[in-house]
């Protein structure tokens, strides 16, 4: 039991996948009743839906008498997968999402430096830095995402690249990291059915706990319904960032379970 840190749960939906008829689709097939026995006000739910199916999810979840209560419940929140890291009023944005936006769907909270970012967009240590900044000045919580490639892990140099990218949270005063959570998501286990063992993941997130003072810090890549478990009776692991699991509304729901009974 970790009661002081809480748990979190959060699932990233991938864009391709994330159609808005597939979001309808996992709305109703999520069943609201089981909502009753993930809800725990230490644990925190998010879903990190793209755009378009979160406008459609957070509605449906409104809506449907099932899962009224999913918007209802303190537990459960939504989040952006990205956020611009030149904000302002004056900014034209094409292609990425003013805070502004992410508020109108009702996200509270926004994932920064996830490894696809890092690789497809080419986002840099000084760009996440401004991407949590942008979220800390429009009170959007951020979820840092840190990680070493298969290259870097095999050279033994798994902390020295998840330290440089801590170094992000130096836009963050230490009485506002309490809030936040960093997931550690080696790049070699997201996508690929290989995930890091709960030894060797609950390692790097003691370090990361460690030297960037946050209150929780997750595992991510390639967790399942299966492995969830092992993951979360690791003293350092707080919960986890689902990628393949997340868009499965009865993986989702046992390891949200799991995470309930747990952590
Ligand atoms: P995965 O993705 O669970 O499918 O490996 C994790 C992520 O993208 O955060």
């Amino acid at each position: 039991m970790k009661p002081e840190r809480g748990g979190f749960i959060g699932a990233n939906w991938k864009n391709a996948n994330m159609t808005t008829a597939r979001a309808e689709r996992w709305a109703i097939e999520f069943n609201g009743e089981n909502l009753k026995l993930i809800t725990k006000p230490d644990l925190q739910i998010v879903l990190f839906p793209p755009m378009s199916a979160g406008y459609v999810l957070r509605k449906l979840l409104q809506e449907l008498p099932q899962t009224k209560s999913f918007g209802e419940s303190g537990s459960f929140s939504f989040g952006g997968q990205d956020i611009a890291h030149v904000v302002g009023d004056k900014e034209r944005l094409t292609g990425s999402h003013h805070p502004r936006l992410l508020r109108d769907l009702g996200m509270t909270y926004v994932l920064a430096g996830h490894s696809e970012r890092r690789i497809y967009a080419g986002e840099t240590d000084e760009i996440v830095k401004k991407k949590l900044q942008a979220a800390i000045d429009s009170s959007l919580t951020p979820v840092l995402c840190v990680g070493e490639t298969l290259e870097e892990y095999e050279a033994g140099k798994t902390l020295d690249v998840v330290s440089r990218q801590l170094s992000a949270l130096d836009v963050i005063p230490d009485e506002r990291r309490q809030a936040l959570t960093v997931a550690y998501e080696p790049v070699w286990a997201i996508g690929t059915g290989k995930s890091a063992t709960p030894e060797i993941a609950n390692r790097v997130c003691q370090f990361v706990r460690k030297n960037g003072r946050v209150r929780r810090v997750i595992y991510g890549g390639s967790v399942t319904a299966e492995n969830a478990g092992s993951y979360f009776d690791k003293e350092d692991i707080d919960g986890a960032l689902l990628g393949g699991s997340g868009e499965n509304p009865d993986s989702f729901y046992k390891i949200a379970r799991a995470a309930a009974d747990r952590l």
